[in-house]
């Protein structure tokens, strides 16, 4: 395949290099555009054509609906690896060893104690705050608690703010929810594993002893590993845009938790469950909603459904549905619910308007049956997905540092008014 490509403009050829990536993907670098033209720049409204990076953490085949993190596979690190390795593998580039593991584990324990005046803070919020809004402000606000997390010049510092967010994170998540709840709030027990942990942090009520539940921390695992790196998508392109101009990692993640919180994002997964429960409400007639997001006269969408990048099955919806039918079965819930959503799947599959345009169930279609399942409220089912993102917005955010990623500063097209005379109040009309 060619190793050139080239542009006419203004009479003039002008050569630019073909780039590969080791899939074989393929890139166009116009580095020099502007300079070879005399100024003329691209125009990709939603970056649908646009390489923002080179990145080795996460290979993704939209086509093919295949997904791997650092090379493998995401369905054996779903079937075989713990959210902790993965975290790991996502950061650092390799799974770790039972030593590196280990220490990583004790790191992250070690920092996951969060300054008090923190729950002052967490206390002034209303309690119908919704909680991606309160999560995004205490990641912003452990900036300041944290001064030192801010300026990573070197590894070092680099490595104990990576694993201070990792022990922290969970501990704002759980609080979050508890406000929300009337629990009182919880910072679990370091001695269980990273998963267990913030699972009892969750969910141990004062006055019982919690056990856990081995369906449920499987879910839970894989839920987060599923979710943990998706290359560049919104809230990631956010992390490494926001950290590009060398704020520190907590600002630039507390921007993720923002980006992630959109319906057409992370937001989905809260925005399936509510639209499920409408068709259930309106009596579970299917085709009136399937032929509601087909108008183009009705802002319906169906929610959970269609990807920027995946046009064939999202391969984490695959396992997620599979988990979805486990843990219900094993918890003994029958949730009518998921046979709406079953049904919109089938009836979608089949129907020419979302076959056309390839439009498949993504993670967020299933995955909300399963917190629900959970006893997680509905509002909270995008901290979960934060949660799970974590890791890859720190190894991208990580990545886009050590390689010395210039300021990202987009350009534009101007279609404004050209220039005109300032007329002074008294004569304007
Ligand atoms: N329901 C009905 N029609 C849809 C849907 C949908 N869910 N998604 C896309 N379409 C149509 C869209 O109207 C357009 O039709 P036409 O070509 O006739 O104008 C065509 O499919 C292409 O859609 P698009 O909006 O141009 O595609 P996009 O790549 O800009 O958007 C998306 C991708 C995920 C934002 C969109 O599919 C969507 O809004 N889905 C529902 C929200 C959702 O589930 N989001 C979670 C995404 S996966 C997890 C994550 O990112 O966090």
């Amino acid at each position: 395949m060619a190793d050139k490509a080239y542009l006419e403009f203004d009479g003039e050829r002008h050569e630019f290099p073909v780039i590969r990536g080791s899939e074989d993907e393929v890139g166009i670098n116009i580095k020099t555009l502007r300079s070879v033209t005399g100024g003329a720049i691209t125009l990709d409204p939603g970056f649908k054509n646009t390489g923002a990076c080179e990145s080795g953490i996460t290979f993704l085949d939209g086509e093919k609906g295949i997904l791997r993190y650092r090379g493998y596979s995401i369905e054996e690190l779903a079937e075989k690896a713990d959210f902790l390795e993965v975290a790991y593998l996502l950061i650092f580039g390799n799974l770790p060893t039972k030593e590196e593991l280990k220490k990583f584990g004790i790191d992250i324990a070690s920092h996951s104690m969060v300054d008090e005046d923190v729950k002052k803070i967490l206390d002034a919020f209303p309690k119908a705050a919704h909680p991606m809004g309160v999560l995004s402000s205490l990641t912003s606000a452990l900036t300041a608690f944290n001064p030192s997390s801010v300026d990573v010049s070197s590894e070092e510092a680099m490595y104990n703010a990576i694993v201070r967010i990792l022990g922290k994170m969970p501990v704002l998540v759980s609080w979050t929810m508890r406000k929300k709840m009337g629990l009182p709030l919880d910072y679990g027990d370091t001695s269980l594993g990273y998963v267990e942990n913030l699972m009892t942090k969750m969910f141990r009520k004062p006055n019982e002893e919690y056990v856990i539940n081995p369906v449920i921390l499987n879910a839970l695992d894989k839920l987060l590993i599923l979710h943990a790196d998706h290359e560049q998508n919104c809230s990631t392109s956010t992390v490494r845009i926001v950290g590009s101009s060398h704020a520190g990692l907590f600002a630039s993640l507390s921007a993720g938790i923002s980006a992630l919180w959109g319906p057409l994002h992370g937001g989905a997964n809260q925005a399936v469950i509510e639209m499920l429960e409408a068709i259930k409400e309106d009596g579970g007639d299917t085709k009136k909603y399937m032929a509601k997001a087909k108008d183009k006269n009705d802002p319906f969408r169906l929610m959970g459904f269609g990807h920027r990048v995946y046009k064939n099955f999202d391969p984490r919806a695959r396992i997620i549905k599979e988990a979805a039918d486990e843990v219900l079965h094993d918890l003994g819930i029958e949730d009518p619910i998921l046979d709406i959503a079953k049904g919109l799947e089938q009836e979608a599959l089949s129907d020419e308007y979302f076959v056309k345009r390839k439009l498949y169930p993504n993670v967020d279609f299933y995955s909300g049956i399963i917190y629900r399942a959970m006893g997680i409220p509905i509002d909270m089912f995008t901290v979960m997905f934060t949660l799970g993102r974590l890791p890859g917005w720190i190894a991208q955010w990580k990545e886009m540092r050590l390689r010395k990623e210039p300021i990202g500063r987009p350009r534009q097209i101007y279609t404004g008014e050209n220039f005109r005379p300032f007329v002074a109040l008294k004569d304007r009309t």
